[in-house]
This record gives C-alpha cells, structure tokens and sequence, in this order.
C-alpha cells in the first residue's frame, strides 16, 4: 500500500485539515500494543490479521508493535500462528521474512468474555509485551480491536475498562458493525459502551469509509466545479446505490437470519456512501466538520415507508442452494436477503430526486456502484438521444465514467453515445490500493475519526431504517422470490421504474 500515496508527488495536491499524517499528538508511533478479541473467528483471520501484515509490512505499524489475540478457544502458539496466517498473501521471499517478524510480535491469550481471570492473564500478557518496548518510560497505548459478535460487544468493552486500560498512555477501542438492531438497542449498546469509554476513544468501524473510492468521493465532488454544480435535484433525476454480491449466505445463515439485507449491508454500508454522497461541502476535511455535514444531510431523510421497499429471498438455481436450504436458516424464515427502497432528501438541493438503494445477495455478479442519472436533454434538435450519466464504481475494479453524447464521426449528423472514463487500472496502473481495513486501522492509529461513524450519525441512520424494520419484524411480509444468480426479484424493475428510476 505504500505506492498509494505516492501518485507523482508534484502532480498531487494537498488536502488541508486532514488529521492523517498531520495529527501526531494522537499518532501511536511507538509503545503500542493491539489487542484483538474473538482472534479465533472469521473476522480476525479474513480481514484483521492481513491488515495487520500489510501496515507492518509497509512500515505503518508502530516500529515496536505488539499483538495480542484474545478469545475463548484454546490454541498453542503453532495453531493461532496458523490462524493469524490463513489468508495472508506473502509472495516474496522478502514479505516471507516480514512475515516471520510479524508472527514474532504476535501472541494469544484464552479466556472468557465475562470472567475476571481471563483479563488478568491477558493484563500479564499485555505488561510482559510492554517490557520489550524501545523506550521503558514512555506511556504506554492499548488498542483494543473487537472482532466479535455484538452480544458480547459490551462486556468485553467493560472488562478491557476494567482489567486492561492503561494509565498514562493512549487507549482506543475499535469497535465492529452492527451496532444494534434497531434505534433502541443501539442507543442501549452506546450509553453501555460510553460508561466506559470516551467519545474520542471509540472507532465505529464501517469498512465502506476505508473504500478508496468512497473516500475519493468528498474529492470528486468538491475539487471538480462542474460536478459539484451538476449535483442537484435541477439536473439530477435519480441516484442509484447498488450493492450486488454473487454468494449467498453460505454458513453465516444463523447471524444473517437476526438481521436482514437491510441491517446487514443498507442502513450502514450504502446510507454512509448516500451522505458522503449528498452531503454539502465541509468547513475543513477534518473529522468533525466531515461528520457534521453527513449528520445534516440526514437529518433531512424522513424515515422509509414499506411502499417504499421490496423485499426478495433467494431461491435455489441449479446447483445453488435456496436461503432456505441453508443448515444455519432457521425453517421457513422470511428474512430478506435482497431490498429496494427510496429514500428522499429534503433539502433545498436535493428535494423530489429519488435516491433508490439496492442490496442483495446470491445475485449475479458483485458489484457495488453508484449511478447518477441526469435529467433528459430537452428533445427539439435531437431524437431519442440518451441520458447523461456519472458511474461511480466503488468495486470490483474502482472506476468513474460519464456517459455522454457525441457526434458520430463522418459525414453524417448523428449522435453516438460514448463515456468519459476514469479507470483506475488503466490511470494508477503502477499503484496498489489498499485495503479497507488497512485504512481504517492506520487511522485508528493515527487518532484520526474522519471514516468512523459517530454516536449521532448511527442514531439517525437508525431513526431513518428503524420503523420500516419494526414493520418488517412485526407484520412479516412475505418478500418476492428470486433464483441464485439471477438480477434479483422480478418485480425490482418496475418498482425503480415506479420510484422514479430509469431502467437500462
Ligand atoms: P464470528 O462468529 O467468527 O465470531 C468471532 C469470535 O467470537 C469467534 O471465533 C468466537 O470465539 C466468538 N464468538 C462467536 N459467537 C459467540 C457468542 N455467541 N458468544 C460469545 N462469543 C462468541 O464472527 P465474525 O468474525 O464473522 O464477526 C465479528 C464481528 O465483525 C461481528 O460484529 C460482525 O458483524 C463483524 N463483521 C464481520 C465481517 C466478516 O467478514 N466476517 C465483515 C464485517 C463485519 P471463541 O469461541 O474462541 O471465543
Ligand atoms: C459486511 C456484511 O459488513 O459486508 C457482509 O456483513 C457483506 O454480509 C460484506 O458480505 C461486504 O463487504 P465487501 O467489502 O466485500 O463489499
């Protein structure tokens, strides 16, 4: 990830207020330990420890970083190691050395989530690592990384408060998605939560925040004047947010079934794309003027009405299974794993554009996109000439492209579609981009909020999904059928068509 920054540095223009680099009073630079919990499951060793490797492995980490695995399973050092090493990629023979290194620093520790003892083995742990710091007088930081299910979110915070906070030096606590349920649980799970931890403390982790192309989109928007003025409901007709995966929820039924399409991937992933998206210019990009203005916009969202969802559930194709073949889904779930809705904001500039958000799984293809549609060219000189249109590709293959009407070449007078194309494989061919999760631990360590979600910014996206998710718990609607791979319900074209989107 280190080439990422260094995109032709007299060509690259600085971004002021930004705390990256620039914050070193909350940078942990050095006497740092990361404890991880629930180092034994999916999280951990799909996306944390590789993070982990690839910040060391470039340089970011603390020069005398350590790692600490907690959890309940009982590993030897070779198993965990195993663990911690699973989906890390180490080519070269140079990262195979690095990667010796890095499992040297790394260590794990077994205990319960709600018994002392098991945080003051971890708290002995944490002392005999510190005892190998460069520096023996500095203060010492602890961060805690939680990669557990939110069950035991709270008590595990609580005991880190209680056995593991280090006095005089920095303690931050990263915290996973869900953060809760609905609107009640989740401010029930912040006033725990802040009981213990202060404000500044806590990193809400939404991975779409460390997308490189969600984070280009406050620069697309605002370092380009044409685009920043076409974004308004005078030229705009309808946004577009799709979220399309081609697997379905393959063994992970038991935690999806609790939750939904719509807690799972829309009222977090695609809301923070939605506001970064709308949201007016801030005062600085520093991370409270950024999260002032997505906490504004908002608050102009009034909450989602059920004639303004569509529900679907996928069902076996093939040799795909159905959700409901899936061993971890409860029988006869109506748990959606496809949604639809439209949301509308009613600010002075956005007021009467439909924004229609999609989420599903075992669709496809996987794609995740944002579609800006403007309005139609006033016919008279033309005939059937199409739409302007900006694609925003956030994955897979980062991509911005404007589709836009040009002269077919030759004698005739015709027009001809074609795209102004921003491909970033093509563009930043010699750059290798980083991972969410590199991005968003590096921020944490670097004390920098930015692409982390604050307590009132969750409460209103909340406010927004809560009703329309009481309704769905309550009522049960029975959501429309479609097959494994397919585009998703039948029904979902009308219904964009309906809500004021066009349809390709
Ligand atoms: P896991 O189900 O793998 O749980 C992590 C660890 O927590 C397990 O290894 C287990 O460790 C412990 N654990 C599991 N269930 C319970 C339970 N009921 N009570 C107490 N401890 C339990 O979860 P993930 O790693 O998939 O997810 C962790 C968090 O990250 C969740 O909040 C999830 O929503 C979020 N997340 C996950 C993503 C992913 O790709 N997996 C992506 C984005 C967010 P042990 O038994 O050893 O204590
Ligand atoms: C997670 C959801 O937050 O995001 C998963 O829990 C989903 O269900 C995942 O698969 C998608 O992340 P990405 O980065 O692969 O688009």
């Amino acid at each position: 990830m280190s080439g990422v920054a260094a995109a032709s540095p007299s060509k690259t223009g600085e971004i002021s207020g930004t705390a990256s680099g620039g914050d070193s009073a909350h940078a942990l630079k050095a006497s740092t330990t990361i404890v991880v919990a629930g180092a034994s499951g999916d999280l951990a060793k799909k996306k944390t420890f590789p993070a982990l490797f690839g910040l060391y492995n470039n340089g970011f980490l603390p020069s005398d970083i350590r790692i600490i695995g907690y959890a309940r399973t009982k590993m030897d050092p070779e198993e965990y190691h195993k663990r911690v090493t699973q989906y890390i990629k180490a080519p070269i023979p140079a990262m195979k050395k690095k990667l010796e290194e890095f499992l040297e620093r790394c260590s794990y520790v077994s205990g319960q989530y709600d018994k002392d003892d098991g945080f003051e083995e971890l708290e002995k742990e944490l002392k005999k690592c510190e005892e190998t710091y460069e520096d023996k007088k500095a203060p010492k930081n602890r961060v805690f990384y939680m990669a557990l299910p939110p069950s035991v979110f709270t008590v595990v915070a609580a005991n880190f408060k209680k056995h593991n906070y280090s006095e005089g030096g920095i303690n931050r606590i990263i915290v996973e998605k869900p953060f809760g349920k609905d609107l009640e649980s989740s401010r029930e799970m912040q006033v725990d939560l802040k009981k213990e931890w202060k404000e500044e403390e806590i990193f809400r982790i939404d991975h779409y925040l460390g997308k490189e192309m969600v984070k280009n989109l406050l620069v697309l928007r605002f370092a380009n004047v044409m685009l920043d003025a076409s974004f308004n409901k005078n030229l705009i007709s309808n946004v577009q947010i799709t979220f399309k995966e081609p697997f379905g929820t393959e063994g992970r039924g038991g935690y999806f079934d609790e939750f939904g399409i719509i807690r799972d991937v829309m009222q977090n992933h695609l809301l923070q794309v939605l506001s970064i998206l709308t949201m007016e210019r801030p005062v600085s990009f520093s991370s409270e003027d950024i999260r002032d203005e997505k906490v504004k916009v908002l608050r102009y969202i009034p909450e989602i009405k059920f004639e303004d969802v569509l529900l679907g559930q996928y069902t076996a194709s093939g040799d795909k299974p159905g959700y409901l073949d899936d061993e971890t889904v409860p029988k006869g779930s109506i748990c959606p794993t496809f949604a639809s809705c439209v949301l509308h904001i009613n600010s002075p500039r956005w007021e009467g554009v439909p924004f229609i958000l999609k989420a599903g799984k075992a669709l496809n293809e996987q794609k995740t996109e944002i579609r800006i549609q403007y309005k139609d060219v006033t016919q008279g000189i033309f005939k059937e000439i199409t739409r302007n249109e900006l694609v925003i590709r956030v994955q897979p293959g980062e991509a911005v492209y404007l589709k836009m009407n040009s002269k077919a070449p030759g004698l005739a007078m015709r027009t001809v579609p074609t795209e102004m194309d921003l491909t970033y494989k093509r563009r930043f061919s010699d750059l290798k981009i980083p991972e969410a999760y590199e991005a968003l631990i590096l921020d944490a360590l670097n004390g920098d909020h930015s692409n982390f979600v604050r307590d009132d910014e969750l409460d209103i996206a909340w406010k927004i999904f809560t009703p329309i998710l009481h309704y769905i718990d309550e009522k049960k609607p029975r959501p429309h059928s479609y097959a494994y791979g397919s585009r998703g319900p039948e029904e979902l074209e009308k219904f964009v068509q309906d809500k004021g989107g066009f349809v390709r």
